[in-house]
C-alpha cells in the first residue's frame, strides 16, 4: 500500500459520471466543484430534465448549491446516456445501482450492461472506475466487460453517509484508490487534488475490500454498543456512559456508539450482507459478520418490546421519523418503518411523521403533517428518527392531545426534563429507567 503526499493544483480532467443516484450526483457536483468538467449520464429522461434545470430529487445537504454551481460555470453537465457523452471523458466513473439478492450477492447487471454499452466509445487511456461498491473481484470482471486493452480499470470505493455527503467527499478521512498501474494511480490521485487528504493506493480487489470492510466494521460497531445497551438496561447501568467512557480509547474512539434502534439504509444492511455471503461462497468462517447483522435484527426486536410493554393492541401510537437516520429523505431499510409494520401487525394503528422522507403508504400507517398532530389521541410515541425538529416540539401540546403519556425515545431526542414537565414518561435504550420496563410484560 502506498500513500501519495500532498496533491497539486487541479489539472482540469473530463469526467464522465454513469448514475445520477445518492452516489452519482454528488461524485459528479463535487468533482466539478473542484475544478473538473463533469457530464453525468442516466436512462431516466425526466430525471435528466429536471437536474438540468437544477432541481435535485434527494434530500442531501449543499447538493443543490454544487449542482446550481456546476451549471452555472459550465462544468457540470447531465445527458442521458449516449455513447458521444462518455466518448470526450478521460475517466468514467460507475455509479449504479447493485440491488441485493435474497443471499446476500449483488446484481451486476446494471454495471455489466453500462460498461459493455459504454466500450467501444470510450476514448484509448481512459480510466473506467468503480466508485459505488460492488463485490471484491468486480475490477477484474468489469476488464472482461470492457474488452480493450487501451482502456484502464481502477476501484475508488465512496465513503459518503447520507445527509452529509458533500462534506465527506470535500473533507474526507482518507481517499482510497485501486489500481495495477502506477500511471492509472497517479491520475485518479491528481484527480482529487484541492482535498487535504491522504490518497491509499492499493490494488484493485483490496480496495474493494476497504470499502466492505469498513462498512462491515462500523455496523459492528454499532450492533456491540446495541447490544452492551440491553445489557446495561438488564442490569441498571446507562449506555451513554459506557460509550463516552470506552469511546475516550483512541483505540475505540467516540464515533458511531450511539445506541438506537439498529443501523438501517442502503449500505450497512447491503454490505454486511454482501461480506457474509462473499465469506460463505468462500467457504470461510465470518461469525463476527453474521453476529452483527443477528444483533441488528435482536434491536429491533428489542425496540419492538419495549414499546408493546407501554401500549396494547388495542391503542394507536405516535411515531416520529420514517427516514432511516436524520438528515435524508431514504427509507430504504429504516427500523422505523420496520417497527411501524410490525405494530400494525399487533393490531396497533400507527400515527407517522418525518419531515423529509419519501416512502409509499403502508396499511394501518397514517402519514400525519406535524409531530405534535401524530399524538393526537395516541396512547404513547415512539421516536424513531433524530431529526433535530422533534428536540424543539412542544411537549405540553403533545401531552394535552395524547390518551397516554409514555414515550419510548429510541435516539435521544427527548428533552427529559420538559418530558416530566409535561407530564411525560420517557423510556430510553439502554437507561436504567428501562429496567423498569425491562420485566414488564408485554400488554396482551
Ligand atoms: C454508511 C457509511 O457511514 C458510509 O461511509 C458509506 O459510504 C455508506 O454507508 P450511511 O448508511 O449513509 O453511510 O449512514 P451512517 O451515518 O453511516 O448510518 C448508518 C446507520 O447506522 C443509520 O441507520 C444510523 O442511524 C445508524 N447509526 C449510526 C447508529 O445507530 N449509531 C451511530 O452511532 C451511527
Amino acid at each position: 500500500m502506498d500513500h501519495i503526499g500532498e496533491l497539486g493544483p487541479v489539472d482540469p480532467v473530463q469526467v464522465g459520471v454513469i448514475g445520477t443516484g445518492y452516489v452519482g450526483l454528488t461524485v459528479g457536483a463535487c468533482l466539478a466543484h473542484l475544478g473538473h468538467r463533469v457530464t453525468c449520464t442516466d436512462v431516466d429522461v425526466e430525471k435528466v430534465a429536471a437536474l438540468r434545470q437544477g432541481r435535485i430529487p434527494i434530500v442531501e445537504d449543499g447538493l443543490d448549491t454544487l449542482v446550481a454551481e456546476g451549471l452555472e460555470q459550465g462544468t457540470l453537465s447531465f445527458e442521458l446516456v449516449h455513447p458521444e457523452a462518455l466518448g470526450r471523458c478521460d475517466v468514467v466513473f460507475l455509479c449504479l445501482p447493485t440491488p441485493v439478492r435474497d443471499n446476500g450477492d449483488l446484481d451486476l447487471s446494471y454495471v455489466e450492461q453500462a460498461v459493455r454499452h459504454a466500450s467501444g466509445h470510450l476514448r484509448p487511456d481512459c480510466i473506467v472506475v468503480t466508485k459505488s461498491t460492488v463485490p471484491v473481484g468486480t475490477a477484474a470482471r468489469v476488464r472482461r466487460w470492457l474488452g480493450r486493452a487501451d482502456v484502464h480499470v481502477a476501484s475508488n470505493p465512496e465513503f459518503l453517509r447520507e445527509g452529509c455527503a458533500v462534506r465527506d467527499f470535500l473533507e474526507p478521512a482518507r481517499v482510497v484508490i485501486g489500481a495495477t498501474d502506477e500511471r492509472v494511480a497517479a491520475r485518479l490521485a491528481a484527480l482529487h487534488a484541492g482535498l487535504h487528504t491522504d490518497v491509499v493506493v492499493t490494488d484493485p480487489a483490496s480496495a474493494e475490500m476497504i470499502k466492505y470492510a469498513a462498512n462491515a466494521f462500523l455496523a459492528t460497531k454499532i450492533s456491540f454498543i446495541n447490544e452492551i445497551g440491553r445489557l446495561c438496561e438488564a442490569v441498571g447501568a446507562d449506555v451513554t456512559e459506557v460509550a463516552a467512557g470506552i469511546g475516550s480509547d483512541p483505540r475505540i474512539g467516540p464515533e458511531f456508539l450511539r445506541t438506537g434502534p439498529g443501523w438501517g439504509g442502503s449500505c450497512f444492511p447491503k454490505d454486511s450482507r454482501g461480506l457474509a455471503y462473499l465469506a460463505a461462497v468462500n467457504d470461510v468462517s465470518a461469525p463476527v459478520v453474521e453476529a452483527s447483522i443477528r444483533s441488528n435484527d435482536d434491536q429491533l426486536d428489542h425496540v419492538y418490546r419495549t414499546v408493546r410493554r407501554l401500549v396494547g393492541p388495542a391503542d394507536a401510537v405516535a411515531m416520529w421519523g420514517a427516514a432511516f437516520k436524520a438528515g435524508t429523505d431514504d427509507c430504504r431499510e429504516s427500523p422505523a418503518l420496520a417497527l411501524a409494520d410490525r405494530l400494525v401487525a399487533a393490531g396497533i394503528e400507527v400515527r407517522i411523521h418525518d419531515p423529509a422522507a419519501r416512502f409509499a403508504g403502508r396499511p394501518g400507517v397514517i402519514r400525519v403533517a406535524s409531530a405534535v398532530e401524530a399524538c393526537d389521541g395516541v396512547a404513547g410515541l415512539v421516536v424513531m428518527t433524530e431529526w433535530p425538529e422533534y428536540r424543539d416540539v412542544d411537549l405540553q401540546a403533545v401531552r394535552s392531545v395524547m390518551a397516554g403519556d409514555v414515550v419510548c425515545d429510541a435516539r435521544d431526542v427527548v428533552d427529559g426534563e420538559r418530558a416530566v414537565a409535561a407530564g411525560l414518561t420517557v423510556v430510553r435504550l439502554g437507561r436504567p429507567n428501562a429496567a423498569e420496563h425491562a420485566g414488564a410484560p408485554v400488554l396482551a
